[in-house]
């Protein structure tokens, strides 16, 4: 019999490829969603609302399995006081509505919970190695991942696998900081942000969406998984590159870090935090990179 898998955020970046791939495979694919509009004839839609505590408790009636992605964006606007408190609520107050779904919805059968986490979850660690048992990091991303992935504790006390995939940039062309680099180095305006020193795990959106698959089906696995490619680099490597894909060449010097900190005050972790990640657990696990090296995974995206 087929696995019936609810994903929460399954109309972002990485929940619309991976809601494609696991109905390919055969999975019969529920999705939660502030707007439920049943578009998507493949999958079945059941609407929440995570502020005033509300789901739909069919969403999760006979479901095998849970893949938590739903969050509120974290780049894209100013990090108000309110923004910050609905940051870490769409992440966290939507687990404990789904905890308290599983725990009273009829037929509710969830063994298996599945949770995206970020590498924000280390801070500005310089060059570091990462590993899942690197202690958590300074200021408001950390601080964030630390509560997710609390919150995605509370189901693994109550008996459920639960997997959280500590995830790095993801590269597509679609969405999320991909077209914002590569925008002004399309343009001949692309510079290095900040020393240009800063790592950045990245990992291509096939091998993203392989990845939180691999976690739904491999039983052994449990608990937190780094989720970069094997070979991050810099914010210098990573921008070089990206303009050489683009036949541009960096001609601007760098931007000063203090100009980034007076621009996006304390958003400016998104791009000059650290963050050398070691995905080898990840590896061991069973799980194989597509895509190892930066510039075979730009080629890829870019043609
Ligand atoms: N993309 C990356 O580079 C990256 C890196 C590390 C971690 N992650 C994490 O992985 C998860 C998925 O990433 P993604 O890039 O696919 O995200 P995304 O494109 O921003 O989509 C997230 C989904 O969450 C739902 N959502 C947005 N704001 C919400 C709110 N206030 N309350 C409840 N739900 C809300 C939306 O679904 P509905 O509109 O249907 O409700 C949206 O489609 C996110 O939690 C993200 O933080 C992503």
């Amino acid at each position: 019999m087929s696995l019936t898998v609810l994903i929460t955020g399954a109309n972002g970046l990485i929940g619309v490829p991976l809601t494609k791939f696991l109905v390919s495979k055969g999975y019969v694919v529920r999705t939660l969603s502030r707007n439920p509009t049943n578009k998507n004839a493949a999958v079945k839609e059941f609407g929440w609302d995570i502020e005033n505590g509300s789901i739909d408790e069919r969403s999760v009636e006979g479901v095998d399995a849970i893949i938590h992605l739903a969050g509120e964006n974290i780049g894209a606007k100013p990090w108000t006081n309110k923004r910050k408190q609905t940051i870490i609520s769409s992440r966290t107050k939507s687990l404990e509505l789904l905890a308290r779904a599983i725990s009273t919805a009829k037929n509710a059968r969830v063994k298996t919970f599945i949770s995206a986490s970020a590498v924000g979850y280390y801070g500005d660690r310089e060059d570091e190695i990462l590993t899942e048992q690197s202690h958590p990091g300074k200021g408001f991303l950390a601080e964030t991942c630390v509560q997710w992935e609390h919150s995605a504790d509370l189901l693994a006390a109550s008996g459920l696998r639960v997997v959280k995939l500590r995830t790095g940039v993801v590269l597509a062309k679609e969405g999320g900081a991909l077209p914002k680099i590569a925008f002004p180095i399309k343009l001949g305006f692309g510079a290095v942000l900040g020393s240009g020193k800063q790592w950045m795990p990245w990992v291509h959106i096939h091998d993203a969406v392989h990845a939180y698959a691999h976690a739904l089906t491999n039983e052994e696995m449990q608990g937190v998984y780094n989720l970069s490619s094997p070979h991050p680099v810099t914010n210098k490597t990573f921008t070089e590159t990206l303009a050489a894909i683009h036949r541009k060449k960096i001609w601007l010097p760098h931007i000063p870090e203090l100009a980034l900190r007076i621009a996006l005050g304390e958003m400016k972790a998104i791009v000059l935090s650290s963050n050398r990640t070691d995905s080898s657990e990840l590896q061991a696990s069973g799980f194989e990179f597509k895509f190892h090296f930066l510039p075979e995974a730009l080629h890829d995206l870019y043609g």
